[in-house]
C-alpha cells in the first residue's frame, strides 16, 4: 500500500427534488424510499461504512430532516422495543446507528446542481480527499462493497477515482461516458468524459454511475465555476478541469448498480435485493413467478 492520504469522509448529496418520483417525494425525500426494508440512504451509508468511512456529510435541502432523524436515536421506540423484549430489532437499530459526531449536515438551500451540492460540503470535508456517493444509486456486490473496491484501486494509484459500469455501446447515449487509456500497470487512466454521446460517438462503453474519490482541489474549481448544462453547476465540468492537473482512474468494480432515481431501477433493485435475502427469497420468488404468469 502506498502512503496515499486515507479517505475518512464521505459526501452524500441529498438535496435533489426527486421529481421523477412525485407524488411519493412531495413530502418525503426519495432517499427514504425503501429497498426491501431499509431506506435507500441506509444502503449507501452501509456501503461507505464497509469501506472504512468514518464521517458522513449529508448535503440536504428542505423536506429532508427525516434523513437526520433516521440516523439518530429514537428513544421512545427503543424503550417500547425493550419493554416488549424485541432484542433482535433493538440490536439491529443499535448496529445501524452512527456514533455520536460521525454525521454532519449542511443545506444546499436551492438545488443548483450536483457540482454546487458537492461544493456546499467544502468546509466540512476540509483539505483532504473524500468519497462521494450519489444516494440515487445502490450497488449489490458479492464480497467487497463498490467503495471498498475503489479504495483498493486508490491505494495503488492515488489521484481521483471514478467507478464505472460496463454497458453495451448502444446504451451509452443516456449516460456520462469516460474516455481512457490503459497505462503500463493496466490501470484505466481517464483522459476525457462525454455526457450523453450521440449514437456511434461514445469514447468507450464505461459509464459513470455515481461513486467517486476526489481530491480537495475540486472545491477550488467549483468555487468559480459557472453553470453548465441545464443551467446547473455540473460536477463533470469541474472534474474535467481537475483532470488537466491531476490523474483520474476508472474503477470497473465487481457488482451491479441500480439507479433508484428511476422507477424501473428502483423496482428492479427491490426485486434483486429481496431475491438475495434468505428469509424472503423462496416466498418472493414464488409470488413473482405467479405474477409474471398471470399478467
Ligand atoms: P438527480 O438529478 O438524479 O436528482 O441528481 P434529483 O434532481 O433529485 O431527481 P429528479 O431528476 O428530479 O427525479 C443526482 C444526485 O445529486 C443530488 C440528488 O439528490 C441526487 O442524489 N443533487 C442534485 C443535489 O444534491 N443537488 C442538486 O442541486 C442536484
Amino acid at each position: 500500500m502506498s502512503d496515499n492520504k486515507k479517505i475518512r469522509k464521505a459526501v452524500l448529496p441529498v438535496a435533489g427534488l426527486g421529481t421523477r418520483f412525485l407524488p411519493a417525494t412531495k413530502a418525503m425525500p426519495k432517499e427514504m424510499l425503501t429497498i426491501v426494508d431499509r431506506p435507500i440512504i441506509q444502503h449507501v451509508v452501509d456501503e461507505a461504512k464497509a469501506a472504512g468511512i468514518e464521517h458522513f456529510i449529508f448535503v440536504t435541502g428542505r423536506n429532508k430532516t427525516v434523513i437526520e432523524d433516521h440516523f439518530d436515536k429514537q428513544v421512545e421506540l427503543e424503550a417500547t422495543l425493550r419493554d416488549r423484549g424485541k432484542t433482535e430489532q433493538l440490536a439491529m437499530l443499535d448496529d445501524l446507528l452512527p456514533e455520536a459526531g460521525q454525521t454532519s449536515y449542511t443545506r444546499q438551500q436551492s438545488p443548483q446542481g450536483l457540482g454546487h451540492a458537492v461544493w456546499c460540503a467544502r468546509d466540512l470535508v476540509g483539505n483532504e480527499p473524500f468519497a462521494l456517493l450519489l444516494p440515487d444509486v445502490i450497488v449489490q456486490a458479492a464480497d467487497q462493497s463498490c467503495m471498498e473496491q475503489m479504495m483498493e484501486l486508490y491505494n495503488e494509484t492515488g489521484g481521483n477515482i471514478i467507478a464505472v459500469d460496463e454497458v453495451p455501446l448502444e446504451k451509452t447515449s443516456s449516460y456520462g461516458v469516460v474516455k481512457y487509456e490503459e497505462d503500463d500497470k493496466g490501470h484505466k487512466k481517464i483522459d476525457g468524459m462525454v455526457e450523453k454521446p450521440a449514437a456511434g460517438t461514445a469514447p468507450s462503453n464505461l459509464i459513470i454511475m455515481g461513486r467517486y474519490i476526489l481530491q480537495p482541489e475540486i472545491f477550488d474549481i467549483l468555487e468559480t465555476q459557472s453553470a453548465g448544462a441545464g443551467n446547473e453547476i455540473q460536477l463533470t465540468d469541474a472534474m474535467l478541469a481537475l483532470m488537466e492537473r491531476q490523474d483520474f482512474y476508472a474503477c470497473v468494480y465487481e457488482g451491479r448498480s441500480f439507479d433508484c432515481g428511476s422507477k424501473i431501477g428502483f423496482l428492479t433493485a427491490n426485486a434483486a435485493f429481496a431475491l438475495a435475502r434468505e428469509d424472503l427469497a423462496p416466498a418472493f420468488r414464488a409470488e413473482l413467478q405467479r405474477l409474471i404468469e398471470e399478467v
